[in-house]
């Protein structure tokens, strides 16, 4: 008989030392690895920070074939603000509160597409400690135009006894309350970032495993950019301080780098990504249409401001701290100014001068 013998022979650049390369952090690993650092019951917040991870790839699946699944265009309702509903933002919103709902670990959700606070009453939610306010899908006029939308999220403990029915108080906490915060890019790649008061950190899906795989540990903004992000479509009813900032940014100065490039996109969530980056300001504030501002606190402000600081970066409505304010109102808006700590600190003096 014919003995045939293996012998399994590796190269070099395949030995052990040089695996690393091959070697992944799981999203899912590196929220295990860092549970001490949250104050509160470990294994049901992993759990939950897992869930919103798993409802990001659904959506991610979904926004990647809306072309082919026709689930381009309106979906025909409007939400609470009056704005058109696209057909993904209410399939985004639906995936994330039965991810949610199913993981039980959250007792309430406030999305930015229902009118009232959503109560999870399931079996399974009885014990539920968090609530989440999100945003599903953030950019919906970009939808259609396959230009990068987003979907951002917030978790809170809940302030009402656990077993109870959860309130509108679970909400009306100031977003320096929050435990975690995160947003999910969906661009050339689908991105996860987020942050539990430790930095932040983002993991880039894999779709070759189907996993978000650490990608850009322990994320700083730069202090200094060149990018301002700002619909100047609105700045005739701007206020003097942001027309004096955009013209400054405006200005020939070589030593300053000047004039900066003007980048914005319609997605917050890009915007601030790209921002976060490279270093650049997000600009939202009030205008004549929307006196306010147009941006949400819970859904849009609250979150990105907790990351943007993570980041070593500012948020601040104008008026002090976007972190400190306390909401009164589920769908509440505030002025936005937020990015590098130098281009936002520059802007705020103009703004009180
Ligand atoms: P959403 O799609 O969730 O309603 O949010 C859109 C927001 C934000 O993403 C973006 O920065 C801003 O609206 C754009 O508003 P303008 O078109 O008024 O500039
Ligand atoms: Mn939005
Ligand atoms: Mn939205």
């Amino acid at each position: 008989m014919l003995n045939l013998r293996v012998t399994l022979y590796l190269p070099d650049k395949y030995t052990k030392t040089s695996m690393s390369k091959f070697n992944v952090t799981t999203l899912g690993q590196f929220i295990i690895e860092r549970q001490n650092e949250i104050p509160v019951a470990k294994g049901e917040f992993s759990r939950l920070l897992r869930d919103i991870g798993i409802a990001a790839k659904t959506i991610s699946r979904e926004v990647n074939r809306a072309g082919l699944a026709e689930i381009l265009g309106d979906a025909g309702s409007e939400n609470v603000q009056g704005e058109d509903q696209k057909k993904l933002d209410v399939i985004a919103n639906n995936l994330v509160i039965d991810c949610l709902t199913r993981g039980g670990e959250v007792c309430a959700i406030a999305s930015e597409e229902n009118d009232e606070m959503i109560y999870i009453q399931s079996p399974v939610s009885n014990n539920a400690k968090y609530v989440v306010a999100m945003d599903p899908l953030d950019g919906s006029s970009n939808i259609d135009v396959n230009v990068s939308i987003g979907t951002i999220f917030s978790i809170f403990q809940r302030v009402t006894p656990v077993g109870s029915k959860p309130d509108l108080s679970d909400f009306f906490q100031p977003g320096n309350q929050m435990l975690a915060a995160g947003y999910v890019i969906y661009g050339t790649s689908t991105m996860l970032v987020y942050t539990t008061g430790n930095g932040v950190n983002g993991f880039t899906l894999d779709p070759s495993i189907g996993e978000f795989c650490l990608s850009h540990p322990d994320m700083k903004i730069p202090a200094m950019g060149k990018t301002y992000s700002y619909n100047e479509g609105n700045i005739l009813s701007a206020p003097n301080g942001v027309k004096e900032y955009i013209n400054w940014c405006q200005q020939v100065d070589k030593p300053t780098n000047r004039p900066y490039s003007a980048r914005y996109i319609g997605s917050m969530v890009a915007d601030f990504h790209r921002n976060l980056l490279k270093g650049g300001i997000f600009i939202y504030p009030p205008t004549a249409k929307s006196p306010n501002g147009k941006l949400r606190l819970m859904y849009e402000c609250n979150p990105m401001a907790f990351i943007v600081e993570q980041a070593g970066g500012v948020a601040d409505t104008g008026n002090g701290r976007v972190l400190d304010i306390v909401p009164n109102d589920l769908h509440q808006r505030v002025p936005i100014y937020m990015g590098s700590k130098d281009m936002v600190g520059q802007l705020l003096g103009l703004l009180h001068q």
